[in-house]
């Protein structure tokens, strides 16, 4: 099958298999980060690695030079090269690098083909085990940041979770979290967008594969469209108390709900979220977040200065 692939897409695969100076296929010695997503078995995988130049707070280090190997396709590759040149001309650091997503990555390659977007998921997903990784090594805490870990595709998050797809290594949690972030609605999206499902398919039909995960999003979403404004602010002011104001307690931060209109949130950050140079992300990653896990996927959150 023909793909209809943009200008900027040809150019960046052309550059990089033809080796240009200015393409960023490789590998880099004693890497300051280095993160690998894919699976060989589907023939789609990413790894990437970069150095950073060092600041004495590490927050601030810059990501100087960024490489990736690529076992996959024309968009991945172009995907790969896109991340790179993002991060670089960009001057990111790993904290802000941490933030590009998909979306962007498909915009700044002015468009994929819609089944090729698992494409740059995998750069993403390579970039923030990568960013992980320089964390670990430079002491960063990115709990305390507000930078809730998104889960690895094939590590569990708590004991309830389990892998999946055999195949891809894909656990529970990472399925459902590609499910809702690419809004996708069947067994054949899913194997399109995300690939879980792609090899040998038993996890089509087991107890607890594909099908069983896609009907139990489905029944939540129809539970939430149900729920009544008076339902949806009880529930936004219960979650607020009960599971986020212990997260935000925990560094001497806190929360204050000054209104609620359907759907959105408006608050106030107390103590030391007030000042905190990370709250951008705890807003997104932890109050936001939460909300949508907990309440309803379209929740949005708002802080009142
Ligand atoms: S278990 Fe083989 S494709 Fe999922």
């Amino acid at each position: 099958m023909a793909w209809d692939y943009s200008e900027k897409v040809k150019k960046l695969f052309f550059d990089a298999i033809n080796k240009k100076a200015s393409s960023h296929i490789g590998e880099i010695d004693n890497p300051d980060g280095e993160g690998f997503h894919g699976s060989l078995v589907c023939g789609d995988a990413i790894k990437l690695s970069f150095k950073v130049e060092k600041n004495k707070d590490p927050k601030k280090d810059i990501i100087t030079k960024i490489k990736y190997l690529t076992f996959g396709c024309t968009s991945a590759i172009a995907a790969s090269e896109a991340i790179c040149i993002m991060i670089e001309q960009g001057k990111y650091t790993p904290i802000k690098a941490l933030s590009i997503t998909k979306d962007e990555i498909v915009k700044f390659l002015d468009g994929l083909p819609n089944q090729k977007i698992h494409c740059s998921i995998m750069g993403v997903e390579a970039l923030r085990v990568a960013i992980y990784d320089w964390a670990e090594k430079r002491n960063v805490d990115l709990e305390k940041l507000g930078i809730k870990k998104e889960q690895k595709q094939n590590k569990k998050q708590d004991s309830s979770d389990f892998v999946v797809c055999d195949c891809m290594g894909h656990t529970k949690s990472y399925v459902i979290d590609q499910i809702k972030d690419l809004k996708l609605k069947t067994v054949e999206d899913v194997i399109d967008k995300i690939k879980t499902g792609s090899v040998c398919g038993k996890c089509i039909d087991k107890k607890d594969g594909i099908k069983d995960i896609l009907k139990e999003l489905n029944n939540k979403n129809k539970k939430e469209e149900e729920k009544t404004p008076y339902m949806l602010t009880k529930e936004i002011e219960r979650t607020v108390h009960e599971k986020i104001t212990p997260i935000l307690a925990k560094d001497g931060g806190g929360i204050e709900i000054i209104e609620i209109k359907d759907k959105e949130l408006f608050f106030k950050l107390k103590g030391t979220c007030k000042t905190c140079s990370s709250a951008n992300n705890t807003i997104e990653y932890v109050i936001q977040k939460t909300l949508r896990d907990k309440v309803h996927k379209d929740i949005k959150v708002k802080q009142v200065l």
